[in-house]
């Protein structure tokens, strides 16, 4: 969700009004994703060195964070999006803390998306973590640790495409495990100015590629003729 800092100061504002628009361009993403057939998002909201930012920015981001999960869980809930959180949560603000957990039970069951949203999230912290307790370990049962509680004992989904706004062509921490075979997708759009045609273009884009996972092509049929 990059761009929403130089959407603002190119528009004379503050950079929390970024967010603010930050945040309507997730709803917008959140409404056409199971339109699209989208099963997962996940949504980089704040990284875990977010930390470094100055203290209000800090404070604005994740009080809108909270403002949006105590506001839109019953809507959520209405069309069947389940709502989790992935990162730490021991240095959240209680309050936010309170937002999450409540947002995530009420839409436990639900099953048209399931949006993931990263809060306080370090790829490189995540996969240390998850490598404390399992020397010895399957690739899928490290995938499983590394699934945080939002799968329930199934394993971090593989990312198909990893979709990065504002000109940016980094990974910045971002589910470097499950982007083993991601395809990437790099736009200049600012997320804020995000809207369901940029997302079915990234899609167009994905759909256009041919994904071996280290294999060789699928071999062509032979040519049958009478
Ligand atoms: C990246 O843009 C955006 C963030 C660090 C914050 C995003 C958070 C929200 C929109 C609020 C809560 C989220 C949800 C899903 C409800 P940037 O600040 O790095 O912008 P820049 O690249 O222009 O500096």
């Amino acid at each position: 969700m990059d761009g929403n800092g130089r959407w603002a100061t190119a528009r004379g504002l503050n950079r929390l009004a970024g967010h603010r628009k930050g945040v309507e361009a997730a709803r917008r993403v959140i409404e056409a994703a199971p339109t699209l057939g989208i099963r997962t998002l996940t949504l980089y909201a704040f990284s875990s060195d977010n930390w470094r930012r100055p203290m209000e920015e800090v404070a604005g981001i994740l009080g809108l964070l909270q403002y949006y999960l105590e506001r839109e869980t019953d809507r959520c809930v209405e069309n069947g999006i389940r709502v989790s959180v992935i990162g730490r949560r021991d240095r959240l603000p209680p309050e936010v803390t309170a937002a999450i957990v409540a947002a995530e039970q009420a839409t436990s069951a639900c099953t048209q998306l399931h949006v993931r949203i990263a809060v306080d999230y370090s790829s490189r912290d995540m996969i240390l973590q998850a490598a404390q307790q399992c020397a010895g370990w399957s690739r899928d049962n490290f995938a499983i640790a590394l699934g945080n509680s939002d799968h329930g004992g199934t394993p971090a989904p593989d990312v198909d495409l990893l979709l990065r706004t504002g000109g940016e062509k980094r990974l910045s921490d971002f589910l470097l495990w499950e982007c083993a075979y991601a395809e990437l997708y790099f736009t200049d759009r600012m997320w804020p100015d995000f809207c369901a045609e940029d997302l079915e273009a990234a899609l167009q884009s994905f759909r256009a590629r041919e994904r071996r996972f280290g294999a060789v092509p699928a071999p062509l049929l032979p040519a049958i003729s009478f």
